[in-house]
């Protein structure tokens, strides 16, 4: 059997870690950290993503604000809540939950975010701080799989990792991060995609693979060397009528029979899920502290 890389049993030890520092933090009576995330429009996973960020930080001890907005907000209206949040010296961190409606520009909200709030890690300077290796906040799913890596003790130097799927978010700042000189890192990495020819062949070759495309079960055991460690980013809902839900939850890995062959895995859900509200809870606590953007 393979080791189970337990996301939510590191997330939960990480949040204690985290509610520790809180508690000190109270003690030398300083600065609460306070998260403030705005949510436009009603999409349900947007939702429940928020609902499960807020509710993580009441248990940590953190203060938070969710600003809710219509789907129909301007573009205008909600670049003023922005603003209003960076010029409020309570708010330590900000996030603006993604999707936005299609009138919104991501782009123009994104680069209103000021980079000392992007607790996210999705501004261009923190982007650029992370590629170059200076101290940044890193985007939460690729932050949450490093520390995964850490944790578990798994050998990365000198091996060669596969990362599938090149989004903003997980894919491309993943491949800079297990490239760079540092531990976890020092990867020979190969970053495919839609156009990526032979892509199983070349998955088939990774001692890491990560697997962020977003497609459900896409990774079979065929395209996974024996003893490779795997980290499953997709999480997809499944009708399943056997579940009180109605729903099952899977990945973008076929698990079972991929577990086969792994020697490190990650399942779904409980592996890189709950470490994305553990590494945004982190990140938020470095911008209390003013240990990135010197305060
Ligand atoms: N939508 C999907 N993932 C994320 C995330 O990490 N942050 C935000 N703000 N929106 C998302």
């Amino acid at each position: 059997m393979p080791t189970l890389i337990n996301g939510k049993a590191t997330s939960e030890k990480i949040k204690t870690e985290i509610a520790q520092r809180v508690s000190e933090i109270k003690t030398e009576g300083g600065k609460i950290p306070h998260l403030a995330a705005i949510l436009v429009g009603s999409d349900g996973a947007s939702q429940t993503y928020v609902g499960a960020k807020v509710k993580s930080c009441e248990q940590v001890g953190f203060e938070s604000t969710l600003v809710r907005l219509e789907e129909t907000v301007s573009e205008e209206e909600l670049l003023k809540v922005v603003e209003d949040i960076n010029q409020n010296p309570d708010i330590d961190g900000l996030i603006v939950q993604l999707p936005l409606p299609k009138h919104i520009s991501v782009v123009k909200v994104t680069d209103k975010i000021k980079p000392e709030k992007d607790v996210d890690g999705f501004t261009p300077a923190n982007v650029g701080r992370m590629t170059l290796g200076w101290p940044a906040y890193v985007a939460a799913t690729p932050y949450g799989i490093v520390e995964l890596l850490k944790r578990y003790n798994i050998e990365t130097s000198g091996k060669h990792c596969v990362v599938i799927g090149r989004s903003h978010i997980v894919g491309s700042p993943m491949s800079i991060l297990m490239a760079r000189n540092d531990n976890p890192g020092n990867c020979t990495v190969t970053l495919t995609h839609s156009r990526t020819k032979n892509l199983p062949e070349i998955a088939k070759t990774a001692d890491i693979l990560i697997v962020a495309l977003g497609k459900p079960e896409f990774v079979s055991a065929d395209m996974v060397k024996e003893g490779a460690v795997v980290i499953d980013v997709g999480i997809h809902r499944i009708e399943d009528a056997s579940k009180k839900s109605g729903f099952r939850l899977i990945g973008d890995v076929k698990f079972d029979e991929v577990a086969a062959k792994a020697s490190a895995i990650t399942p779904v859900p409980g592996g890189v899920g709950p470490m994305t509200i553990a590494s945004l809870l982190y990140n938020t606590l470095l911008a209390a502290e003013g240990k990135i953007y010197v305060k």
